[in-house]
């Protein structure tokens, strides 16, 4: 096999069948592996892991998914073969995930034309994924990745105001990377060998976040047995990330803008002032714009720290980071878990895509760190997925908002399909149809979300 590009395992019970397979692609830069039966199969599939199977149909019982048996299909292609070839039975084949149902005996021409096509394929995906990973080096940007307008924009103005600022806001929903924005800005600027310090404004009490904030002296509330210095001593010379800004109490955004304007604190408890040199970042997932019109947050505060602010787009504004971001959490996630993950399946990118990221970057790491964890070959599939993201609602219309017929059949079919377990025949008699109409609509169905989703393939 060493110097075949693409390896194929035959399953069948004569032997005479890979024999033909073989002599078929002659001269195709392809390795054939003959199985006598399905068992052999699936052991000699996970020792040699060919691109592709070969399988008589007599070994699918049409229950156990060909997912489920082999992998994922657009890793790994799985064509069946049968004597009593039917349009039918071709239909039904794809819609169990097969790349196609060939007729025995094997004609030879189409055969070859199969092979080379899929080669084609594989080449194409292996350029793409080089090209991913070339692109993932380019888009980098302080442990961040990214390529959308957006955020080129931001990391642009990350590295123009990071040697200059004093105070800076940061604004964006929660984990679009606010954290890692201010980490990069204190790596741009002059302080960056000293330190960086977190402090976040939502701590349980009012007294506690003071205290951890400013520090405080002995006896300044219960508790407080000796003094001790806050965040913001703790930081001198260095950067305070202050994280959740809207949550600070008005008697704490009192002080926090004395210490901004006259690099003055003072200890809760206490009437001494110390002289503080602290440059902060101040981030936020709410509108303090309108928690300043309500009352809620200081107007002078808000206007001293939003000077130059800097917004963070949510993660379904720019989807187009989407695949830069799995192939860097695919990386990241395959060296921690010592795998040797190499893609994303094009079903699952396809999910994927779909998916609307309420939880932006956070919850795609998320969902790719618990995907590589579930892994089982070198691909993540759509079955390595969480339910919430495999088991979507329709998507509408992209300008009306509704869903069109086709799509209410077809969501209708998948419903239904769910409640029988994926029992075909009895999805044919709950909707009245007969059940080549169901693999009909499968078919279809497989076919539009590919191209919708997939208009280059
Ligand atoms: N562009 C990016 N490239 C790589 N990783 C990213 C990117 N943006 C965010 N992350 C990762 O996503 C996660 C969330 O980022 P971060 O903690 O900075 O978000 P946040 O905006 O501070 O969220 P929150 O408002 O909930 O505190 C982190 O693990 C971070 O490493
Ligand atoms: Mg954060």
């Amino acid at each position: 096999m060493s110097d075949a590009v693409y390896s194929v395992l035959v399953i069948d019970r004569d032997v005479g069948v890979a024999a033909d397979f073989e002599r078929a692609v002659l001269g195709l830069p392809v390795a054939v592996l003959g199985a006598g039966d399905r068992a052999e199969g699936i052991r000699f599939y996970s020792e040699f892991l060919p691109q592709m199977v070969l399988m008589d149909s007599e070994f699918d019982d049409g229950e156990v998914p060909l997912h489920d048996l082999f992998g994922e299909p657009s890793a790994l292609e799985v064509v069946l073969m049968t004597d009593r070839w039917t349009e039918t039975a071709a239909l039904a084949a794809v819609a169990r995930g097969a790349s196609d149902l060939l007729a025995k005996p094997l004609d030879p021409s189409k055969v070859r034309q199969l092979v080379s096509g899929l080669i084609a394929q594989a080449e194409t995906r292996r350029h793409t994924q080089e090209l991913d990973n070339e692109l993932l080096e380019v888009y980098q940007f302080q442990g961040m990745v990214s390529r959308s307008p957006r955020m080129l924009e931001v990391f642009s103005r990350v590295r123009r105001v990071a040697p200059f600022f004093q105070t800076l806001l940061l604004t964006g929903p929660t984990g679009t990377g606010k954290e890692l924005i201010a980490r990069a800005l204190h790596n741009l600027s002059p302080r960056s060998h000293e330190k960086f310090v977190v402090g976040n404004c939502s701590a349980l009490t009012e007294t506690l976040m003071e205290s951890q904030l400013f520090g405080h002296v002995k006896g300044a509330f219960t508790g407080a047995i000796h003094d001790q210095a806050g965040l913001f001593e703790y930081a001198d010379h260095g950067t305070l990330f202050l994280d959740e800004i809207g949550e600070l109490s008005l008697a704490a955004q009192a002080k926090l803008l004395r210490i901004l304007q006259s690099q003055e604190l003072q200890r809760v408890g206490s009437p001494a002032t110390r002289t503080i040199d602290v440059h902060v970042i101040a981030a936020t997932n709410r509108d303090v714009r309108e928690l300043a019109s309500k009352g809620k947050f200081r107007e002078d505060l808000f206007y001293r720290l939003s000077m130059i602010e800097i917004q963070l787009p949510p993660l379904a504004d720019r989807k187009e980071d989407l695949p830069l971001l799995q192939r860097h959490f695919l990386q990241y996630f395959s060296t921690k878990y010592g795998k040797e993950l190499n893609g994303i399946s094009r079903r699952a990118q396809i999910l994927l895509t779909r998916h609307s990221w309420p939880g932006n970057v956070r919850e795609l790491e998320n969902v790719i760190g618990n995907a590589c964890m579930m892994a089982q070959g070198k691909v993540v599939c759509d079955m390595d997925l969480p339910e919430a993201i495999r088991l979507q609602t329709a998507s509408p219309h992209r300008d009306t908002g509704f869903m069109t017929f086709e799509e209410v059949r077809s969501r209708h079919l998948e419903y239904v399909l769910k409640l029988v377990d994926g029992n075909k025949a009895r999805a044919a008699e709950v909707l009245g149809v007969s059940r080549a109409t169901i693999y009909g609509m499968l078919a279809r169905r497989i076919r539009q979300v590919v191209q919708r989703d997939n208009p280059s393939t």
